[in-house]
């Protein structure tokens, strides 16, 4: 057992959510790679090789904005229609939980479609299990799930998938099946779509279900299980009732450059919130300049990142729109000029807003809010040769006989509501994908939309997650 374990009960109390919080007195930390899809190591871990050259490679990234757009749209619509189904119910039905999770039968939610295998994400090693397993599996803010490709109770498995790395059940000490009539699996889990009308034996293991709308089927059951994590100084340390999906890899075909997702996003289920409670409440990740230069290293940290740095702060909005890390944002200004964006656009309260997702590269943002920003930037681009970059409207020629001058570019700026701002450097918004060019890193996307501040946004920062007291520091960071 953890030495930790002692110092977890010390303190409990319920945030606004309802959560239960347990935080630790301990100032340990662990520390995950997390390395690009561009990064040379990807290519080594997973054989998928990244584009040559420097504008395919943002062409790749922007091509897989699209999908991580859709897969982000598809979980809001979700949400809403869980939300219409919940208002539209009698009280009796609302006591009896399980009638909302019955409503909407083509739910698609944490895994739309299996892109997820496409998306920008980063992806980590991740030991699994006692004794600890190896697998690669793509950290994302975006999904609460902890799922990996899992073989259990069967003998001949290693002959029938051929992957890599699967997970075997079977071989780990310390997996604990969640039992089917438990109110875990009956209530909690429901937001990853546990059946809990399928409940042969009152031990039998909580199964779930996620239909992609492209025909891939992910079954599995959900399972307590023990993670190995490498800490920042040395040695490790293992994070226990970690909840994981045990996913037969049958019909999960489409998933084929990892073995499963880490969920960083915000539920008292994801890894992000187990992890972070038994190391001081907050986690926090850096993302560098990845266009520019493909061997960079990123890492998220648990626990307190030991650089001490001036950090600014802003209101970090959980559990409103849905499992994502939300922003209350009051409006952008462009070279000192506040741009006419209606209010709306922000509003957490109404389920849209903004959110920091690491899953997207481009700043996306709905139509309404996309227009005001690129009309006043897009006057900076003027006098260099357009070029195309499906996806991107504003993208033009720079090559080694011009210099791009970034002083022509007015300043950017979030505000948000509660008076903090955020003041990010040039590149962050004008892209230069190394050799060649500069695009306006934005992209339009059809109302109703959250607005995604993807990795070039955040890129430089590093940004940390105060989960206990719902605040997002970030502060300019060299990232190594
Ligand atoms: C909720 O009720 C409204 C109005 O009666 C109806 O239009 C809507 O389809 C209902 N939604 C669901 C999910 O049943
Ligand atoms: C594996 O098989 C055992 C014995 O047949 C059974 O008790 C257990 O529930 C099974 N586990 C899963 C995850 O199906
Ligand atoms: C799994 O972990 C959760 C969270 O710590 C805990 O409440 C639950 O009792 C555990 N269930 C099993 C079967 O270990
Ligand atoms: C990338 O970085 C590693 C370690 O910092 C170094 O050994 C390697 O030579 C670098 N590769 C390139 C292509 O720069
Ligand atoms: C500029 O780039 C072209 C091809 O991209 C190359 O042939 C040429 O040598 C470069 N010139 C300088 C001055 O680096």
């Amino acid at each position: 057992m953890s030495p930790l374990y002692p110092y977890l009960l010390l303190l409990v109390f319920l945030n606004v959510n309802g959560f239960l919080w347990v935080p630790s007195v301990c100032q340990e930390s662990i520390r995950l790679n997390m390395i690009h899809r561009h990064h040379p190591k990807f290519e080594k871990k997973t054989g998928v090789k990244a584009p040559e050259s420097p504008m395919e490679r943002l062409q790749q990234l922007i091509r897989l904005d699209e999908k991580r757009i859709e897969m982000v749209f598809r979980m809001r619509e979700h949400r809403r229609k869980v939300a219409e189904a919940v208002v539209n119910m009698t009280t009796t039905e609302k006591q009896q939980k399980r009638q909302v999770l019955s409503l909407p039968s083509s739910v698609q939610l944490q895994l739309y479609s299996g892109s997820y295998s496409y998306t920008n994400s980063y992806v980590t090693t991740f030991r699994v299990g006692t004794p600890p397993q190896r697998l690669l599996l793509i950290t994302d803010t975006g999904s609460a799930l902890t799922w990996a490709n899992c073989i259990h109770n069967c003998s001949d498995c290693s002959r029938k998938h051929r992957r890599r790395r699967i997970f075997d059940a079977d071989k780990s000490t310390s997996i604990r099946s969640i039992p089917c009539s438990s109110e875990m699996c009956q209530v909690g889990l429901q937001e990853f779509n546990a059946y809990y009308d399928y409940c042969p034996k009152r031990k039998s293991p909580c199964w779930y279900d996620m239909s992609y709308s492209g025909g891939t089927t992910v079954i599995g059951f959900f399972a307590n299980e023990t993670v190995t994590v490498k800490r920042r100084n040395k040695g490790h340390t293992r994070i226990h009732q970690v909840l994981i999906g045990c996913t037969d890899p049958t019909g999960n075909t489409d998933f084929s450059e990892a073995d499963g997702i880490i969920g960083l996003g915000y539920s008292p289920y994801s890894f992000a919130y187990r992890a972070a409670m038994q190391l001081g409440g907050k986690f926090s990740y850096s993302l560098m300049d990845v266009l520019s230069s493909r061997n960079v290293s990123n890492y998220i940290v648990f626990g307190e990142d030991n650089k001490k740095m001036q950090m600014q702060y802003t209101e970090l909005v959980l559990g409103k729109v849905g499992t994502h890390y939300a922003l209350n944002v009051r409006g952008i200004s462009v070279g000192g000029v506040m741009l006419d964006i209606p209010p709306y656009v922000w509003d957490v309260e109404m389920g849209y807003g903004a959110i920091l997702d690491s899953g997207t590269s481009a700043f996306a943002l709905p139509e309404m809010a996309y227009r005001p920003i690129v009309d006043a930037l897009k006057a900076a681009l003027e006098g260099y040769p357009p070029v195309t970059v499906t996806g991107l409207e504003y993208c033009v020629i720079v090559d080694n006989t011009t210099t791009f001058d970034e002083s022509r570019v007015p300043k950017l700026v979030i505000h948000f509501a509660d008076g903090a701002t955020f003041e990010p450097p040039v590149k962050n918004y004008v892209i230069n994908p190394g050799e060649g060019g500069r695009c306006l890193g934005f992209m339009p996307t059809p109302w109703p939309a959250d607005s995604l501040i993807g990795s070039f946004m955040q890129q430089g920062y590093l940004w940390e997650f105060d989960l206990i007291n719902g605040k997002l520091g970030y502060a300019l960071a060299d990232c190594t």
